[in-house]
């Protein structure tokens, strides 16, 4: 029988039934809105539904070691491997062993929601073997609380993009919202929405870039700026919505400003998306927390052949690529 359980309520004398889980969870990326959303203000996310993490669960027998987890044939570090601990408290049930092996093909720590993805697919793979069914809406708010582990206090964005695997608009508390995409129009016949994700290599912490914008969006400016940002996102929502790039491309370029002002774009994301820019592509600006990670750009829709080729051997020159991500 499938157990509902409250989100507060504890069921420590519960024993699992069924010895083997799978999860499986994509990646995300912001197209506007990241760190004004930790504040209050509204944004947009897309699952990068090519770039996964899964795992496989078994429930251990009582002389194993209690967590045993593993990704890509590599134990994961201690801090991380306590998610599983967390998964347990977040359900209410009485921790169980468990041997977790998973695999991934979503870059770490690039700004694409591998965090979120992880504590995802572990709370997931728990509910299972736990026989524990979970709304998105509840998987998305519980693996927030995981991600605290990483994050400090996350907005909930990337674990709600992820939980999804939508085109989401979100505000901090209840409101997730489906956005429901249209092709673009644009002097031809309709297309899907051509974007490219470029990770930089540079690797850095979500948290500490958090602490770095902080002052920006809580100044004595940050009312007017949280509400800048609100306002750009409504703007990229009816862009995506009516199948305009150019509200798209003006939001996201504009996001990409303020972000720069905030701290977060460092030279390799500011060189890239100069790069972008310089090759035609309507908008680009940082994805995620900066800092180093990815940058998204969205092409001109009716010019991408050309700038993807432009773009692929100027990033080659570096030892870069980038993947991309056709919405509709
Ligand atoms: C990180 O992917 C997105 C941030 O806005 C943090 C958050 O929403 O919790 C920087």
């Amino acid at each position: 029988m499938k157990q509902q359980i409250n989100r507060f309520q504890l069921q420590s004398d519960y024993i699992p039934r069924t010895i083997e889980a799978h999860a499986d969870a994509c990646g995300k990326a912001i197209i506007v809105g990241e760190h004004a959303v930790v504040y209050g203000s509204r944004a947009i996310a897309m699952p990068l539904q090519v770039h996964r993490m899964s795992v496989r669960l078994r429930v251990g027998d009582e002389a194993s070691k209690s967590v045993q987890f593993r990704i890509s044939n590599h134990d994961v570090p201690a801090h991380v491997c306590e998610v599983v601990n967390d998964a347990f408290s977040a359900l209410g049930i009485k921790p169980f062993n468990v041997k977790i092996e998973g695999s991934h093909s979503l870059p770490i720590g690039a700004g694409l929601g591998s965090s979120a993805t992880l504590c995802i697919i572990t709370l997931q793979a728990i509910a299972k073997a736990a026989q524990i069914d979970l709304s998105r809406d509840r998987l998305a708010f519980l693996a927030n609380k995981l991600e605290r582990r990483f994050h400090g206090n996350p907005s909930g964005l990337d674990t709600a993009v992820v939980a999804y695997e939508k085109v989401i608009s979100f505000k901090k508390g209840p409101e997730i919202r489906e956005i429901a995409m249209k092709k673009i129009h644009h002097d031809g016949p309709p297309c899907a929405w051509p974007f490219l994700i470029i990770d930089s290599g540079v690797r850095s912490s979500t948290l500490s870039m958090i602490q770095k914008a902080k002052p920006y969006f809580m100044g004595s400016d940050g009312e007017k700026v949280l509400q800048r940002f609100d306002d750009l996102t409504t703007k990229v929502e009816s862009g995506l919505e009516s199948g305009d790039p150019d509200l798209v491309a003006g939001g996201m370029n504009e996001a990409g400003q303020l972000l720069k002002a905030a701290g977060v774009v460092n030279d390799e994301l500011r060189q890239l998306i100069d790069l972008c820019r310089d090759h035609g592509a309507l908008a680009a600006k940082s994805t995620g927390a900066g800092g180093g990670g990815s940058i998204i750009a969205l092409l001109n829709p009716h010019q991408q052949a050309q700038q993807k080729s432009k773009i692929g051997a100027a990033l080659l020159r570096h030892g870069l690529q980038y993947f991309e991500v056709n919405l509709s």
